[in-house]
């Protein structure tokens, strides 16, 4: 380990079994985290102990097994909690990912709060989850979509959005970091003046969580959602942080076991948070998955993952400008190590079917952020999202195949 560096990237890169993989000969070189992170061997063993050692379903049985799945089932509400700073550990609900989290949120909140007329307001950076959840609900409800607008370099219009804040507006909902564009959005400003207007906000964190430290209590954000299969985890397993004020007044939205009180033809009363939310076995294997994964993360500390990701981020960009005609698509101040780019006169899918052929494995495509695609006018591109097990070798290694795919295409 290097004296000054935050991590031991070998150590690290260790606890990864797949990255000792080889692609068409070629050490793999895994530039797409930002899609699903891979996950280290306590997270497999941890599934896979909870399949040979407790297996069983939660909640429902007096015996052993399902008294200990339970038990640890439950702890890792605890840890998430604590993971983000939630005040309670019943803000926390289980979901199935960022998309069903974002989704539970527009039908629920939708029921209780949202009326012909009313507004709510999105960035024109979003992913298709924090877009059309809502167009589904408000056409429902008889209710209008906004959109803020970004700057050329990907940044939030901040005048702009406080221009578009008023009574109608009913939830301001944006990305904490975005899928496509690596802007890191100043979201507690963002919350700050939508309180000012009594609107709750609503963050997708799912590329926030892995990369730096959420506090949900210190952002003062209402619901805050992510992804546990971008966070080393599996995938099947997601987090809809909410404020207890709200979720309480908030509806369930799906039937069926757990989340109930008392049933009779006549009526049914529900249970108290959290599971009021979770119809249904949950993933189990899968939030004990979760639960390993966090304590990884923790081991690490996501201190120094920040600190180790702001040297590739640095580093990346240095090489990528070296590139003859490459464009980056999102050139914020504050970003992650989220890198989209498009190269003069080739098509991203050619970019990323070659950089395959030598192990380098990009996302390509429009990142299910269409609209934010038409803004920098482009249908598609090529994405290289990195993580803390990836190294400045690679990067080396991923921009000299680079200049070779554009040699072959151009
Ligand atoms: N939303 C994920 C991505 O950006 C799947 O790749």
């Amino acid at each position: 380990m290097k004296l000054d560096s935050p991590i031991n990237i070998d150590y690290v890169r260790s606890d990864f079994p797949i990255l000792k993989r080889k692609i068409n000969g070629n050490p793999l070189v895994f530039f797409d985290s930002g899609a699903s992170a891979q996950t280290p061997q306590v997270v497999i063993d941890a599934v896979s102990t909870f399949y040979s050692n407790y297996y069983s379903n939660v909640h429902r049985g007096i015996h052993e097994l399902s008294q200990e799945a339970t038990n640890r089932f439950e702890a890792v509400r605890g840890k998430v909690q604590q993971f983000i700073k939630a005040q309670h550990e019943h803000e926390i609900i289980f979901t199935s990912g960022t998309t069903d989290a974002i989704n539970l949120v527009a039908k629920s909140y939708g029921r209780a709060f949202i009326n012909p007329g009313d507004v709510v307001l999105i960035s024109e950076m979003e992913h298709h989850a924090n877009i059309v959840s809502w167009q589904i609900m408000l056409e429902d409800r008889g209710a209008e979509l906004q959109v803020f607008p970004i700057t050329d370099a990907g940044e939030i219009d901040f005048e702009a959005y406080k221009l578009l804040l008023n009574d109608n507006v009913k939830l301001v909902a944006l990305s904490h970091i975005s899928n496509v564009l690596g802007t890191i959005n100043p979201v507690k400003k963002i919350i700050s003046e939508a309180h000012a207007h009594n609107i709750p906000v609503l963050l997708d964190g799912a590329q926030a969580v892995p990369h730096m430290k959420v506090d949900v209590q210190d952002l003062d954000v209402d619901f805050y959602t992510f992804s546990g299969h971008k966070l080393f985890a599996t995938t099947g397993t997601g987090v809809l942080y909410g404020k207890e004020e709200y979720l309480n007044k908030m509806p369930p939205i799906m039937g069926g076991g757990d989340m109930i009180d008392k049933v009779s033809f006549e009526e049914t009363t529900f249970n108290d948070l959290p599971h009021k939310f979770e119809a249904g076995t949950p993933n189990i294997a899968g939030f004990i998955g979760l639960g390993a994964a966090i304590d990884y993360v923790n081991n690490i500390g996501i201190e120094n993952i920040e600190r180790y990701e702001e040297e590739l981020i640095d580093y990346m960009l240095e090489k990528l400008n070296t590139v003859n005609g490459l464009r980056l698509i999102g050139t914020a101040e504050h970003r992650a190590s989220v890198f989209s780019f498009v190269i003069e006169g080739l098509h991203a899918l050619d970019i990323g079917t070659l950089l395959n052929e030598y192990g380098i494995a990009v996302r390509t495509g429009h990142h299910c952020a269409q609209p934010l695609l038409a803004r920098f006018d482009v249908t598609s591109t090529a994405r290289a999202s990195l993580a803390f097990y990836n190294t400045k070798e690679e990067i080396d290694v991923f921009i000299e195949k680079l200049n070779q795919v554009k040699e072959i295409l151009c």
